[in-house]
C-alpha cells in the first residue's frame, strides 16, 4: 500500500494526490513563508494600496514630470491578482526560512512598509533596513503596522536612498560590519537605477544572498551580462540573482 502511495505521488494527475494538495489548501494557519502565508501576510498589512502621495523625488529621475508626480502604488506584490510574486519569495527565501538564522535585509522602495512587515514576521531578529528616496509615508504607517503585529523585535532602520546614485559607501556606513542576505529593489524599476542599486550592493552581498528585482521585463540581460558568475533568472517582471 505505503509502496502504491509513493508511485502515485509522483503523478500530479494522481486523484489522491489532488484531494490532498485541495484539502491542504484549506489548513490554517498557512506555513510561514508559503504561497498562501506570503498573499494573506501581505494582504492583512496592506491591501493593494493606491494613491499614496509623492513627497520626494529624486534630481537623477529622468521620468517626466508627469510621471513622477503619478501617485503610488504598493502591496500588490504577492497574490496572483496583482503581480503574483508569492511563488518566487516562496522558493527563493524557503532556505533562509529553513536555516532560522538572523539575516540582513534591505527593502528598496519601501512605501508604506507593507513589505518591511512582511519580512518582520518571517524573519523576526534580524536586521531589517528600508531605503528610500521618501520615508514619509512609512514613517507615518509605522504605528499602524506595529498594532497589526508587525515589527516585534526591533523596528526597521529606515534610510533616506537615491538609487540613481552611487550608494557603494554609503551602504557601507550603513552595514558597518554586516553583509546582505536579501535584497529587494521595489523601488523606480527603471534599468538604469536597478543597475546602478545593484552596483552598490555587490560589494556587500554575503556569501549567501538572494536579490529580488521586481516590475521590471528588461534589465535581465544587462544584469546577466554584468554579473556573469552569478545565477540570473528571469520570470517575467521579477528577476532573481543568486550567487
Ligand atoms: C512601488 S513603490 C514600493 C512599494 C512597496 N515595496 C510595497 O510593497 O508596498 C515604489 C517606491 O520607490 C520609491 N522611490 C522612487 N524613486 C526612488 C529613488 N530614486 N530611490 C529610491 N526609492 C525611490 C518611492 O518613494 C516608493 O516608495
Amino acid at each position: 500500500m505505503a509502496r502504491n502511495l509513493k508511485l502515485k505521488v509522483r503523478h500530479d494527475t494522481d486523484p489522491v494526490v489532488r484531494a490532498l494538495s485541495r484539502m491542504s489548501a484549506h489548513v490554517w494557519p498557512p506555513t510561514p513563508g508559503s504561497r498562501r502565508w506570503l498573499v494573506h501576510t501581505e494582504l492583512k498589512y496592506g491591501d493593494p494600496i493606491s494613491r499614496i502621495p509623492i513627497h520626494a523625488v529624486s534630481d537623477q529621475d529622468p521620468r517626466t514630470a508627469t510621471a513622477k508626480k503619478k501617485a503610488q502604488c504598493g502591496g500588490d506584490r504577492m497574490s496572483s491578482r496583482y503581480h503574483g510574486y508569492a511563488p518566487m519569495y516562496a522558493q527563493y527565501l524557503a532556505p533562509f526560512i529553513r536555516a532560522n538564522k538572523e539575516v540582513t535585509l534591505a527593502e528598496v522602495g519601501i512605501l508604506q512598509g507593507t513589505g518591511l512587515a512582511i519580512w518582520s514576521e518571517l524573519f523576526p531578529r534580524s536586521r531589517l533596513l528600508g531605503l528610500d528616496i521618501d520615508l514619509v509615508n512609512a514613517r507615518r504607517n509605522l504605528d499602524a503596522l506595529r498594532a497589526k503585529g508587525a515589527f516585534r523585535h526591533a523596528d526597521p532602520e529606515l534610510h533616506q536612498f537615491d538609487q540613481f546614485l552611487d550608494n557603494t559607501t554609503y551602504l557601507e556606513s550603513i552595514l558597518q560590519s554586516n553583509k546582505l542576505n536579501i535584497v529587494i529593489d521595489d523601488g523606480v524599476h527603471l534599468d538604469e537605477a536597478i543597475l546602478a542599486t545593484l552596483a552598490s550592493a555587490a560589494p556587500h552581498l554575503a556569501e549567501s544572498f538572494v536579490y529580488f528585482i521586481e516590475d521590471n521585463d528588461h534589465v535581465y540581460p544587462s544584469v546577466k551580462a554584468q554579473y556573469p558568475s552569478w545565477n540570473v533568472e528571469s520570470f517575467g517582471e521579477m528577476t532573481v540573482i543568486t550567487p
